[in-house]
């Protein structure tokens, strides 16, 4: 059998169920921790582990240029070489050769660009990037598109969108079906109606083990990106997992899973931590603010994560601005912690169905700081 998922319960248009993987099993709603290179930046396999984290996202952009996919397949795959023996979904590279390669140039065939870090030249075809995220060992292979451009003309993302439609069924074509692996189509369209029901029409006819939405949270705002989920995530089945691909803040979390969404990944815990950053109970925390400085106060004192158990305030703005780096890495975990302790209270209160309270209280705590 491929990968599949199973509904536990509906709360409204929330679900939690559980994704059935070759690495073991997810509990949903999920927020995926980002591993762009073999690596949730400053943390061990076993830290993110410990978070609660049972699903970790790679990046097919960043490791077929280094290493290359197949040197990590020399290396034993990507789980071997994280350590991380839970499943794996990895992005296909499309949205990543278009926000950091240069001299890219997109054809109906594929895309050619060349590498950010050393301008060798490169050529990702739907059927190339199945291959490296087969090579990569991947659970959950996404397919390769084009992230719409935001914002777009309708005649602009009905192209682009159709583009995507024809290398979702090269995708299709070229996955090689094993049990416990899957394949997610990506839904685009941009902010537009009809062209998120033509998408969905498309990937349904084909079909997928899994379905994404693309193209959001490029700069359209929260309200906007509601909006339209309000009418694209209903256009895809209802018996399958549903993704929204890089998003977001524990409040876009929040929104998306009340509109049915099951699966998400985004660098914000990761990147914020690093840059002093912390999402709390609270609400978001700067920790290098000078106020911090002689604070003995946990940093979030509904969190068990060692940053909040085991040290202050004024210590984690200490270490930030001697630019230690347990700064960032105690920050990493704490945000990752914070963000998979949400999804557990979210999962939890949808099986007692009670998601609409549950969702108004943690909200309600973040109007207690003022940063
Ligand atoms: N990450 C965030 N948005 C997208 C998207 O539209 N496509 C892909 N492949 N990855 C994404
Ligand atoms: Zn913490």
């Amino acid at each position: 059998m491929t990968l599949s998922w199973s509904c536990q319960c509906h709360d409204g248009k929330a679900r939690a169920g559980t994704l059935h993987t070759a690495h073991g099993e997810v509990q949903t709603p999920v927020f995926m921790p980002v591993g762009t290179a073999g690596t949730v930046k400053g943390m061990t396999a076993d830290a993110v582990r410990s978070t609660g984290a049972s699903i970790v996202l790679g990046n097919t952009y960043h490791l077929m240029l280094r290493p290359g996919a197949e040197r990590v397949a020399k290396l034993g795959g990507l789980h071997r070489m994280m350590d991380w023996h839970g499943p794996i979904l990895t992005d296909s590279g499309g949205f990543q050769v278009m926000s950091l390669s240069q001299l890219r140039k997109l054809d109906k065939d594929g895309v050619t660009f060349q590498s950010h870090i050393n301008g060798e030249r490169f050529r990702v075809t739907p059927e190339r990037s199945i291959e490296i995220q087969h090579l990569l060992d991947a659970d959950i292979t996404m397919c390769f598109d084009e992230c719409t451009p935001f914002p777009a003309t309708h005649e602009v993302a009905a192209k682009s969108m159709r583009l995507s439609m024809d290398w979702a069924a090269r995708s299709r074509a070229a996955f090689v079906e094993r049990p416990g692996y899957g394949l997610f189509g990506i839904q685009q369209g941009s902010v537009f109606e009809d062209l998120r029901a033509e998408s969905a029409r498309a990937l349904r006819e084909i079909g997928f083990e899994g379905y994404a939405l693309g193209g959001l949270a490029v700069g359209e705002g929260q309200e906007e990106m509601f909006r339209v989920l309000d009418f694209a995530v209903p256009m895809l089945p209802e018996e399958k997992p549903r993704y929204l691909m890089g998003v977001g803040t524990p409040s876009d979390l929040i929104g998306a899973v009340s509109r049915g969404v099951d699966m998400f990944d985004c660098v914000i815990p990761t990147r914020s931590g690093r840059t002093g950053r912390a999402y709390t109970s609270r609400g978001v925390i700067n920790i290098r603010n000078a106020r911090h400085a002689e604070s003995l106060a946990p940093l979030d004192p509904d969190c068990d994560c060692p940053a909040c158990t085991k040290h202050s305030i004024g210590y984690l703005h200490h270490l930030f601005k001697a630019g230690e780096m347990l700064g960032p890495i105690l920050l990493t975990w704490h945000n990752i912690r914070y963000y998979q302790a949400l999804m557990a209270r979210l999962r939890q209160a949808i099986l007692e169905n009670r998601f609409a309270a549950e969702a108004e209280a943690i909200q309600a705590g973040w109007a207690k700081t003022e940063e």
